[in-house]
């Protein structure tokens, strides 16, 4: 399977996720700045990945901070990794457990706590694949036998440290012996499903066909889908749940068709802080990926563009809520709350 993201003696690698599937290319971010300018820039990307590459960030700019201040540093270098992307929760996730554990790390000497933060970052990563390898566990079963499944940009490998949330369900109902097959809708604007999900799919040997975002209510109506399953970059209290821009219509659509609208998640991902979606954050992006495909320009230039990455989709069309503790479903606000105090 692919490595998304490594803790190095060189630095932090990460296969490029902007050059995929044309190029499969790996950069090395040397410094907590490098790792900061990749999640920026979707090099890393997808929220659980977003978690661990924030993780290793804070590790690695650790071991190059100045030792005679390193309260100082560790502040400076955490406001760098949380000023990167908003909407994901799993990114400040990742930070608080750092400055957690620095804080019971205090007044030790440098070359300990340099090595305990790498460790923990590390940790991070490995409890990511078990997650997801439970949440598979979890979500399997309620895959159809036989059917199709609809999914919305890339919750795979890539968008993880590895087997993903949604693409993780689909993959446990795979060795579980279903026979399914999986639509992945393109996610214009960036086309995590075209670039990344159908890649990750098709290394795999799983039956994958790519359609066009707009093609998914045409698909449902003619009975061709079993379920829909996605990730999440932040669920609310009240299950609310934001993901890649798009999965919202996706999600009414379902609802009309009779279809079950799955959303698979880590506990990470749950921001109980937040009564409800509309309190989410959402990351606003740049109009050139509107207006331009790979560099070149499809629309007139001067045009206004909005570029929302993210929308919520209210929990009322959520069928289940699938974790690597078990599936919650509404009443979302006790089911939740009662995963995440496990
Ligand atoms: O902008 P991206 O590519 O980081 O958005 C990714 C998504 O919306 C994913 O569906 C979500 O992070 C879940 S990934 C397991």
């Amino acid at each position: 399977m692919v490595e998304t993201i490594q803790w190095t003696p060189d630095g932090v690698v990460m296969i490029d996720q902007t050059k995929l599937p044309r190029q499969v290319v790996y950069v090395t971010c040397k410094s907590y700045e490098e790792v900061a300018s990749a999640i920026v820039d979707m090099i890393v990307r997808g929220a659980p990945a977003i978690g661990v590459a924030a993780a290793m960030g804070v590790a690695l700019g650790m071991q190059q901070a100045d030792a005679s201040r390193l309260d100082q540093e560790m502040e400076r270098i955490c406001a760098r990794l949380a000023g990167t992307r908003p909407t994901a929760v799993n990114l400040f996730w990742a930070i608080d457990r750092m400055k957690r554990l620095y804080a019971t790390l205090r007044g030790k000497p440098v070359e300990e706590i340099r090595a305990a933060l790498a460790a923990e970052a590390r940790l991070v990563k490995e409890e990511d694949i078990e997650i997801n390898r439970a949440m598979g566990r979890h979500g399997a079963p309620l895959v159809p036998e036989g059917k199709t499944v609809l999914t919305h940009c890339n919750a795979g490998a890539l968008a993880t440290a590895g087997y993903g949330t949604a693409l993780g369900v689909i993959r446990a109902a795979i060795e579980a012996g279903k026979k399914i097959d999986v639509f992945a809708d393109e996610t214009r604007p960036f086309l995590q499903g075209a670039r990344l999900t159908a890649w990750e799919l098709q290394q795999d040997g799983i039956p994958t066909t790519l359609i066009t975002d707009n093609m998914a209510g045409y698909f449902m109506r003619q009975g061709r889908i079993g379920c829909v399953v996605v990730g999440a970059d932040r669920i609310a209290a009240n299950g609310d749940v934001a993901n890649k821009v798009g999965t919202y219509s996706v999600a009414v659509l379902a609802k009309e068709n009779g279809v079950p609208f799955y959303v698979a998640a880590p506990v990470s991902t749950l921001d109980l802080t937040l009564a409800h979606g509309d309190m989410i954050p959402i990351e606003q992006r740049a109009s050139k990926e509107v207006t331009e495909v790979f560099g070149v320009p499809v629309a007139p230039e001067g045009i206004g563009v909005q570029n929302p990455a993210f929308d919520v989709t209210p929990s009322r069309y959520v069928t289940a809520i699938i974790t690597e503790r078990g599936v919650a479903r509404a009443p979302f606000e006790e089911s939740l709350r009662a995963l995440a105090e496990q």
